[in-house]
This record gives C-alpha cells, structure tokens and sequence, in this order.
C-alpha cells in the first residue's frame, strides 16, 4: 500500500457478507449527495487542500473510516498513487467501489470491511480519519492501529471537545444520542462520542508527529494535520 519499502498486501479484512451496520442507512444519503458535488461533507474539501499542501502527489493514502470512499477517490484524482479505505460498513464499502468505478479510480483504489481500530492496516503515506473518532468509542484503539499504519502524514476531523465549540457540540451530543437511544432498534446502539482533542492530539505527537494544521472548520470540526519532522521545510 504504502508507496515506500514497507508496503503490505491488499487485506481481506472480514467477510464481505457478515450483518448490516447501523452506518448503512446513511449510506443512500451519501450517495445521493455524490452525485452534484465531489466530496459529501462540507468539511472534506478543506481537507482535502491540507493534504494537498503537504503533498499527496504520488503517494498512497489509507482512509480509515472511509464512508462512501469519495476522499480517497479525490485524492487520486488530484494525484496520489493509490487509495486504500477501511470501513465498518459493508453498503459504504459497496457504495465506494462503485463510485471509484464511475469515477474512473477503479485501478488505483480498494475499500474493505473492516474495524479501524481492530484490522490489520496496510502502511500508507498518509493516514486519515475523518469524522470518524466520533463514531467510535475506542477511540485510542483507533489511534493505536492508524498511527502504527501512518508513514509520513496524519491528519484527522473531530468535533471539537473543548471552549464554546466544545460546549455546543456536547450540548448538540446529548440531544442526538436521547434520538438515538430512543431509536435504538433502527440505530443499532450507535452513539456520537466527544472525544478529547486535546488528548488526541498529544497521542499523535507522541507517535513523532508534528502539527502542520490545527483549526476550526464548519464551526463543529477540528480540522489536523501532522507531518513527520524530516517532512517539514
Ligand atoms: C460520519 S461517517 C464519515 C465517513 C467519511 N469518513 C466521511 O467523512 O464522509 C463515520 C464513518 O466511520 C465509520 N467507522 C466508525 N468507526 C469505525 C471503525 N472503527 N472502523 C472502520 N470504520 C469506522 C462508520 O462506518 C462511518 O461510515
């Protein structure tokens, strides 16, 4: 995967036709969204731009938690090497590669089922989770595994945990998961989580990463994105 020596094997991660996840719903909201616009949150174009900064050209780039897989399938189109997406959903899973199909990615992306935080990951230039920490709960087994999958970038999208953004997204958090809760039969025990940034990203820097982005985006994302020291000019 990774465009240097340490590449591994594409990974048949679990059984494509295990049980349905609570994510699949939205997954026809995804698509229809991928048919006017290129990526499907308002938060992914940004970053998108971040990752272009510090280069993508030619490099491969693991998204885990890849939804419909329209970041990776962007990035190849503006020139990286290749894309790798891991997702607990097996419709998104589908979605991607259809959309990678008729994108004209096909060749230069893979997307498989799989638990971020569990799985196996193939090694990647650039690593990235974005708006998935907060679908998760583990989230430092979803550290643990991306970070040790991350060559030389590491980027992610959180809600912010901490001042008035903070605030207002674990206010916005309570009520969401009262719906979900109630709602627990059709949402299968799903839960947004409010994780720490702060901590997050203490862990990356300890992985031997140095922050290149730290910002608010779209009021409700904590937009990062981390570099290896020998990456920094
Ligand atoms: C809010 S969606 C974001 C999807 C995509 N990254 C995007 O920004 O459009 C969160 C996604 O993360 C996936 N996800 C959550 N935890 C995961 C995990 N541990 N491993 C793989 N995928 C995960 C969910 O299935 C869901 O599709």
């Amino acid at each position: 995967m990774a465009s240097d020596s340490r590449s591994s094997p594409t990974l048949r991660l679990v059984d494509d036709e295990q049980g349905g996840c609570c994510f699949d719903d939205w997954v026809d909201h995804w698509s229809k969204r991928a048919n006017t616009k290129r990526t499907i949150a308002g938060v992914t174009a940004p970053l998108l731009a971040a990752l272009e900064e510090v280069g993508v050209r030619g490099r491969s780039v693991l998204d885990v938690g890849c939804g419909i897989g329209d970041l990776g399938i962007e990035a190849v189109t503006h020139g990286a090497g290749q894309a790798f997406g891991v997702e607990l959903s097996i419709k998104a899973v589908r979605e991607a590669r259809r959309l990678a199909a008729a994108r004209g990615v096909a060749d230069r992306t893979s997307f498989e089922v799989g638990d971020g935080a569990k799985a196996p990951l193939p090694k990647a230039d650039i690593v990235v989770l974005n708006r998935v920490f907060c679908c998760y709960p583990d989230v430092d087994g979803l550290l643990d595994n991306s970070l040790s999958a991350a060559g030389a970038v590491y980027a992610f999208t959180a809600p912010p945990s901490a001042g008035l953004a903070g605030a207002l997204v674990r206010w916005q958090t309570r009520f969401a998961n009262l719906w979900y809760r109630l709602r627990d039969k059709k949402f299968q025990g799903f839960r947004v989580f409010v994780h720490d940034v702060e901590r997050i990203d203490a862990r990356v820097r300890a992985a031997g990463f140095l922050p290149v982005r730290s910002e608010r985006r779209r009021v409700v994302w904590h937009l990062a994105v981390y570099v290896r020291p020998e990456e920094r000019n």
